[in-house]
């Protein structure tokens, strides 16, 4: 097993490129890829930048709780701008309040105040009103009559309705103005930025900023049930948490929350509707199969596929016989990690009725997604809604075009027939 920046050999060199394809220019299949990489270098050191990816299931698991790997706000900043950092910029400032660069235990008390409208017990009693969606956005589909792209109808529209209910935005549908603002303002998690980038994403934010501070206004005197007014109602008790911090990361979990969720009901559906013989399994019994779907397809073709250099270490830790020192980065890869044959039998096999599938698709550690109660019931209600409707659903285009991304897995267009 090779893979330290310092060796020079046919494999270090084999294992370096594959991770530099992976983070910036996957295959349309990077399966393969995955495979070879946690093959031939489970840890590696990429010699472009000096971080290191690691890939193989249990070696993730450990590196994703440990706590010498830290969240560092200046050094994540100075990785993804390639040098010195203006951090007047409103962006930035905006950027800067994201309870996510915290590490314990200051994070975990902004954490608790953010996560209370997403926690298990909050997510159950979305569940009425989450059915209510799912059904409203397939009659519509059905209305259409025909073929119907599911990307366009169903998996983007019911994720964003969904998280501004939950957080208390106005609702999606004739707000398209701060919408495309978010997009600007998304661009900014990439794993480097260009200055065009950020001067689209310091007028976003601008504009966002101002479209939350009158939310805010209203939301003071509301009675409603939402991370807002949950916020809100906890600083009156002396939270940590200013309107800055309210704003700022309100915005983020809408930006975490929606292509990640789209990305993993396409690719869901597109699973179960390759493995016609697993649609059929979730057909016969959509209650008791849509939890297990959901994790299959959790682990069998994740939505996020990596997480950009946001685990610095800040003393030498020893994963797999390496050494990552101080100063350097870990970057997780959960793609190949759910697919290590050393953690799941024949794991390229798509299987709803697998056991003990718990794959790392969300993270792990204190900074484990706090989404992830959200999108399993809002995932599983979906597929369980979409195989008791129409469980003759078939795909019009068998090779559903992917958009090539690098940090995230999705499917581009999902035409189906429903009946
Ligand atoms: C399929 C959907 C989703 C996937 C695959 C996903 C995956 C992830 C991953 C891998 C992380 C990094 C965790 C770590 O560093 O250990 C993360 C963080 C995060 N996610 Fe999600 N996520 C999804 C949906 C959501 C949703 C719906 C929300 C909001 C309701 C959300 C909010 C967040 C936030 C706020 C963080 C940052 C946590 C932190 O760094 O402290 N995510 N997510």
């Amino acid at each position: 097993m090779t893979s330290q920046k310092i060796e020079t050999s046919p494999l270090y060199d084999e294992a370096d490129e594959i991770a530099r394809q992976l983070l910036s220019d996957p295959p349309d299949d990077p399966y393969p890829l995955y495979h070879r990489l946690r093959e031939i270098a489970p840890v590696h050191q990429m010699s472009t930048t000096g971080d290191w990816v690691v890939s193989s299931y249990e070696l993730l698991a450990d590196a994703l709780r440990e706590p010498r790997f830290v969240r560092d706000f200046d050094d994540l900043m100075r990785r993804q701008h390639g040098g010195e950092v203006d951090y007047a910029r409103p962006i930035l400032k905006h950027r800067a309040c994201q309870f996510s660069h915290a590490n314990p235990p200051e994070y975990m008390k902004k954490r608790s105040v953010l996560s209370k409208s997403i926690t298990p017990v909050a997510v159950s009693k979305l569940e009425e009103e989450i059915t209510g969606y799912v059904n409203e956005l397939l009659d519509a589909a059905e209305a259409q009559g025909g073929e119907v792209d599911l990307i366009e109808h169903f998996s983007h529209a019911l994720p964003l309705k969904l998280i501004c209910r939950v957080l208390g935005f106005p609702s999606p549908e004739g707000n398209p103005a701060w919408l495309g603002s978010f997009s600007a303002y998304g661009s900014t998690f990439l794993p480097s930025i260009t200055e065009q980038m950020l001067d689209d994403a310091d007028k976003a934010i601008l504009d966002l900023n101002e479209m939350m501070a009158e939310q805010l206004e209203t939301m003071r005197t509301s009675s409603s049930d939402t991370m807002i007014t949950q916020v809100l109602r906890a600083q009156e008790q002396g939270a940590p948490l200013s309107d800055d911090d309210l704003m700022a990361n309100t915005i983020f979990m809408l930006a975490a929350a929606v292509h990640t969720s789209a990305a993993l009901i396409g690719n869901a559906i597109l699973a179960l509707l390759h493995h016609r013989d697993q649609w059929e399994l979730l057909v016969a019994d959509p209650v008791g199969r849509a939890k297990g779907a959901v994790e299959e397809a959790l682990r069998y073709d994740n939505a996020v596929l990596a997480n950009p250099p946001s685990r610095l270490a800040v003393e030498d830790v020893e994963i797999g016989g390496f050494t990552i020192r101080a100063g350097e980065v870990m970057i997780p890869l959960y793609g190949p990690a759910n697919r290590d044959p050393k953690r799941y039998p024949n794991p390229d096999a798509f299987d709803i009725t697998r056991e003990d599938v718990r794959p790392l698709s969300f993270g792990g550690g204190p900074h484990v997604c706090p989404g992830q109660h959200l999108v399993r019931t809002q995932t599983q209600i979906a597929l369980r809604i979409l195989a008791t409707r129409f469980p003759n659903m078939r795909l019009v285009d068998e090779d559903a075009p992917r958009l090539i991304m690098p940090l995230q897995r999705e499917v581009g267009a999902l035409r189906v027939r429903l009946t």
